[in-house]
């Protein structure tokens, strides 16, 4: 097997720049490729242009192994393997664009032309089933003049990474998918994980195709669980002494059911789960057949904020001043905590819904204030803290579980406040109203 010790990544976003550090700190020489010079030249002075956690840290101490570049030749012709993770976004239908993807294969392909010896290209970017055979193989072959599986590799390697935990989930995976198109390409990626993780995963190796679908379906699988737990939330909310905490806390510990993604709370979003789900019904429509059940359970998870809505507009049903005249305190904006990315949150979903509704309504986020601005415009009124946000609201929503807001003094805030607690995440406090999603 090939001792591979120069590697690159294209592609140095949330994903890529994590998985260029990671190798660098376990020894390889990276070459990092992006078309950000801004981007490019940030990493280079050992400045990371987003915020993940340990990433500032890790990026300084390996700096030394990692180089940025906007040049394609110089990257592919000192690597001996490539991983690819450009952003693949979803279109309309639920499926992904290959426009980043191609473009970046195109530039690989011209790259290998002039390269001698094996090089293994591997896409990590989300793609719809299919496209590695189908599209990546093709161009590769089409523009270098080379064959696979002769004078280059192929592999589809997809990440199954938390932001906010990127790097401690890259260095320390439950299992390790490849599919791989010739064995030996998978040997490579094999022994290039075992000297990156400190971890002993699991290495699922497979064709390309079955990986592509392996990786749409694990989230889709994830998306179905989490779905399960808001309906049994959604139901034990009619049921007078029912709690969806108490009853999913007990059908987490039964070893087929498992204690991960079964707590209710708001819907899932983010720039993965709700995609992938789509992505796997509409990979299904184009095989002319149905993925039921995915369909219905982003139906479901789309219906988690009118849910929420009805919640409030019943709480303060009773009270006498216009919706006009109510002020609502949204707690968190992003998708979920300890991230600035809105991407698909449900929190700004609430937020925007209750503007919508004719309420007034104030935000506040630890991290994601300037992101949402970009969103909501002038329709909120943005907060300087926790506090001044709650501060004589009549109804808070807590819509994203960040731990800091375990300090608000509700009590200072205003004694007839009413709390919507969307994740079970504040106990219940003396003179305030406390109201959770998921109890009767
Ligand atoms: N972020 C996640 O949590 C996550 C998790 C699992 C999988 N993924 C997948 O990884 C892929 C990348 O996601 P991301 O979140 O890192 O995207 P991102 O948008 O943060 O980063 C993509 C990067 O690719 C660069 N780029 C675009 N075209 C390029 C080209 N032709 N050549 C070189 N660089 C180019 C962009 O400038 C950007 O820096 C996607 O397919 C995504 O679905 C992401």
């Amino acid at each position: 097997m090939q001792q591979v010790k120069k590697i690159s990544v294209v592609g140095l976003g949330k994903l890529g720049l994590c998985t260029a550090a990671c190798f660098a700190s376990k020894g390889f020489k990276v070459i990092g490729v992006d078309v950000d010079i801004d981007k490019i030249n940030k990493i280079n002075k050992a400045l990371t242009p987003i915020i993940e956690t340990d990433l500032a840290e890790l990026l300084k101490k390996s700096i030394k192994n990692l180089k940025a570049t906007s040049d394609y030749d110089e990257a592919i012709l000192n690597s001996d393997v490539t991983f690819i993770v450009v952003a693949t976004p979803s279109l309309a239908d639920g499926s992904f664009s290959n426009e980043y993807l191609e473009k970046a294969v195109h530039k690989i392909a011209e790259s290998l032309k002039k390269k001698k010896g094996y090089h293994v290209v591997v896409v990590t970017s989300t793609v719809m089933p299919q496209t590695t055979e189908t599209v990546v193989k093709y161009v590769l072959e089409k523009v270098s003049g080379k064959k696979c599986g002769k004078d280059f590799g192929l592999a589809y390697n997809p990440e199954f990474i938390a932001l906010g935990s990127v790097i401690h989930d890259f260095l320390n995976p439950d299992m390790l998918l490849i599919g791989e198109a010739n064995k030996v390409d998978g040997d490579i990626l094999e022994y290039i994980y075992k000297k990156t993780c400190d971890n002993n995963p699991y290495f699922a190796r497979m064709s390309p195709v079955n990986a592509e679908i392996t990786k749409i379906s694990l989230n889709c699988y994830i998306t179905t669980k989490i779905t399960f737990a808001n309906s049994l939330s959604q139901v034990c909310e009619k049921v007078k002494g029912a709690d969806a905490y108490v009853i999913s806390t007990a059908l987490g510990m039964d070893s087929r059911i498992g204690s991960k993604y079964i707590r209710p709370g708001l819907g899932y979003g983010g720039p993965c789960f709700p995609r992938d789900n789509q992505a796997f019904a509409c990979f299904a429509r184009l095989m002319e057949t149905q993925a039921k059940l995915a369909e219905k359970v982003d139906e479901v998870n789309r219906d988690q904020v009118t849910r929420v809505l009805d919640r409030i507009n019943d709480s303060l049903a009773n009270s006498k001043s216009k919706k006009s005249k109510k002020r609502i305190a949204v707690l968190g904006l992003s998708y979920k905590p300890n991230t600035p990315i809105i991407e698909d949150s449900q929190a700004l979903n609430i937020a925007h819904m209750l503007v919508n509704e004719g309420y007034i309504v104030s935000v506040y986020d630890p991290q994601a204030m300037e992101n949402a601005r970009g969103v909501l415009g002038d329709a909120v009124g943005y907060a300087k803290n926790a506090q001044e946000c709650v501060s004589g609201a009549d109804l808070t929503v807590l819509a994203v579980p960040w731990q800091e807001f375990k300090k608000i003094n509700f009590k200072k805030a205003g004694k007839d406040m009413i709390i919507l607690d969307c994740w079970q995440f504040f106990s219940d406090k003396d003179g305030i109203s406390l109201k959770s999603l998921g109890k009767g």
